[in-house]
């Protein structure tokens, strides 16, 4: 194990090997829902056959595709491109890099404006997609939303909001199939117990291995002591004993994918429990991380070189 901080180094990855301009089109293998029966949400593990193209054996964990929908905006302009997080191992669902997946939710809602259905355009596009249906990929994209060079030397803490759990399903498998023996934590969020992504597999790897923590938290179910929501960031504050042990090695690792609201939330919890190391300051904040406005942490609270988001 390492004894000082090891500088964050990654491997060079390939990027737009498909552009906009030019798109691959490939043919969707799976598409199954992985919220249980009774969800509101419906989130789909969807699986893309990239066998033949650039595409193969090039998508490394972390990094996200493109989507590009068929069919034109209110503009008549064609549906603009939408970035999907990757879900599967670098070496792909096959172990051969033919087969890649993501985890799509449909977005469904009122109109905030006209209180109509609202249904997104590429996320339901996706969802409804059936096997031999084919789909234009753009990407791969993101060169630091990754592990990093000699992943295994480092420990992990990672918290993500519903979807934002496709990326580190990826990375869970890669770093336990190189025989992971730090530690990684896995914070997971979302509304209703029906909403568990995943939830088997994660759980049989913290079955099997000691040094894997699954952590959930319920928002809509749960509530804390003081009444409000049990959101991931708070376990930074309920789960100290577990967690603080792990933030307080020099080759611990943060990552944060999902819904950007609790970014600060974890800055500002980081503090609570002394880990200023992982935050970069652009001025001076108030004493007590506690009193720490979300407008104060967004204009000045950065993450530091051990901390990796990818909010939406
Ligand atoms: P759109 O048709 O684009 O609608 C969304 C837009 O409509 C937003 O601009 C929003 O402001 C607006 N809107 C939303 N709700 C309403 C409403 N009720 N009334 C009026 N307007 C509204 N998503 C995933 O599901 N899985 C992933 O793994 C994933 N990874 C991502 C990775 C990255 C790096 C990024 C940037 C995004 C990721 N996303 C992911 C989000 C994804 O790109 C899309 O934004 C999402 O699927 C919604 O797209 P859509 O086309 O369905 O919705
Ligand atoms: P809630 O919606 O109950 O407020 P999904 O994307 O599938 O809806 O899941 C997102 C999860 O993240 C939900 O449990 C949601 O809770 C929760 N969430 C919403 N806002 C925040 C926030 N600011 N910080 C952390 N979690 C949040």
């Amino acid at each position: 194990m390492m004894e000082v901080a090891e500088k964050v180094v990654f491997d060079k990855v390939n990027i737009n090997l498909y552009s906009k301009k030019n798109p691959v089109e490939v043919p969707v293998l799976e598409n199954k829902i992985i919220t249980s029966g009774k969800s509101p949400n419906f989130i789909r593990h969807i699986t893309f056959d990239v066998s033949g193209t650039l595409l193969e054996n090039n998508i490394v964990c972390g990094q996200s595709i493109g989507v590009l929908p068929p069919g034109f905006d209110h503009k008549g302009k064609p549906h603009k491109l939408r970035l999907y997080s990757v879900s599967s191992p670098s070496k792909g669902e096959d172990g051969n890099g033919k087969l890649y997946s993501t985890t799509v939710k449909r977005l469904i809602d009122e109109n905030w404006n006209s209180g109509d259905l609202f249904t997104g355009v590429c996320s339901n596009y996706l969802a409804s997609l059936k096997p031999g249906d084919t789909v234009r990929l753009t990407g791969p994209s993101g060169k630091r939303f990754l592990l990093p060079k000699n992943a295994t030397d480092f420990n992990y803490v990672f918290f993500a909001t519903g979807t934002g759990i496709a990326p580190f399903r990826g990375m869970v498998k890669e770093l336990f199939d190189k025989g992971m023996t730090n530690d990684v934590v896995l914070i997971f969020g979302c509304p209703y117990r029906t909403d568990f992504l995943y939830e088997d597999y994660f759980n049989s790897i913290a079955n099997k291995y000691s040094n894997f923590n699954y952590l959930v938290c319920v928002s809509r179910e749960e509530k804390r002591r003081d009444g409000s929501p049990n959101y991931v960031q708070c376990k930074l504050i309920d789960e100290s004993p577990l967690l603080n042990p792990i933030l307080e090695k020099e080759n611990t690792l943060v990552y944060i994918c999902g819904l950007k609201g609790m970014e600060y939330d974890i800055y500002r919890n980081l503090a609570v429990q002394g880990f200023d190391s992982y935050l970069n300051f652009k001025k001076q904040m108030d004493a007590n991380p506690a009193n720490w406005s979300w407008k104060d942490i967004k204009s000045n609270v950065k993450p530091a070189e051990r901390v990796f988001v990818e909010t939406y």
